[in-house]
């Protein structure tokens, strides 16, 4: 059986838990090989780490430790996801972190926490993974994780929506910079997900679900479809993009 993926390599980052698993794991049963980068192996809801699982369902995978917000953390994963499977095909700008306070509570050290994560780390993993790219000559493929809270403000969230609007305009810098290296940026923007962000963190869903038309929230596994279509050549003319999936919220 041909998969989407055959062939291809990709690093997830914060691909233990949440969207970023799912996302590994969709990825590697269409045939790619799987970096999961991420600062913890174990999924924060618990569970197998996502590289086991991966090679235990006969994919390939394998965990690097990285922190996104250390430059050198990211090319580290890069130059071990080029040692052991030979190249960088895509990469998944997911880690990210969310602290929900009014803006005059936010410290200097609040900010500095979330942005470097947020924003540094999907910035120089844009960064180190272009350079792989480029290096190959054989294009790529960046898929940067945004939300709905990078296209709108969303309650007590001024850090988070910061951060996201950064990745929003990020995606359409690096795809006018890099198209013509063949390289497409797309983000992905979702609404409520469940994962350990919305379940365990205390987040809240400041009546996102009440305004949601499909009446739920999103599962990590429907994050993960969005994020194939991207990745892959059925998207092959679409570069610049913010997909927005969030059972119609902002609609
Ligand atoms: N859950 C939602 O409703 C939702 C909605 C829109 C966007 N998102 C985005 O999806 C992405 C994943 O979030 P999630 O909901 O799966 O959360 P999650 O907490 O379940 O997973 C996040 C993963 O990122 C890892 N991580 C955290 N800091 C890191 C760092 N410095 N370096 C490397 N890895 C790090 C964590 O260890 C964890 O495995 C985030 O960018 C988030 O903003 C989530």
């Amino acid at each position: 059986m041909t998969g989407r993926l055959d062939g291809q390599v990709a690093i997830v980052t914060g691909a233990s838990s949440g969207n970023g698993r799912a996302i590994a794991r969709r990825f590697a049963e269409e045939g790619a090989a799987i970096t999961v980068a991420d600062v913890r192996e174990d999924p924060r809801l618990g569970g197998e780490p996502t590289h086991e699982l991966i090679e235990e369902n006969g994919g390939d995978a394998m965990f690097v430790e990285t922190d996104v917000s250390s430059l050198e953390d990211l090319r580290n994963a890069v130059d071990e996801t080029v040692e052991r499977f030979g190249s960088l095909d895509v990469m998944v700008n997911n880690a990210g972190v969310e602290r929900q306070l009014p803006v005059g509570e936010v410290t200097e050290e609040d900010y500095a926490w979330l942005m470097d994560i947020n924003l540094k780390g999907v910035y120089f993993g844009s960064q180190v993974a272009i350079e792989a790219m480029r290096a190959q000559d054989a294009g790529g493929v960046i898929v940067n994780m945004s939300s709905i809270g990078g296209i709108r403000g969303l309650e007590n969230s001024s850090l988070y929506c910061t951060s996201k609007g950064g990745v929003t305009n990020l995606t359409r810098q690096l795809a006018i910079e890099q198209g013509p290296h063949d390289i497409r940026v797309n983000a992905l923007n979702p609404g409520f997900i469940e994962t350990a962000m919305t379940m365990e963190d205390g987040e809240t869903a400041d009546g996102i679900l009440e305004q949601t038309p499909l009446g739920r929230a999103g599962q990590p596994e429907e994050v993960a479809e969005a994020a194939l279509f991207l990745a892959s050549d059925e998207s092959s003319f679409v570069t610049g993009h913010n997909l927005v999936m969030d059972g119609g919220f902002t609609a």
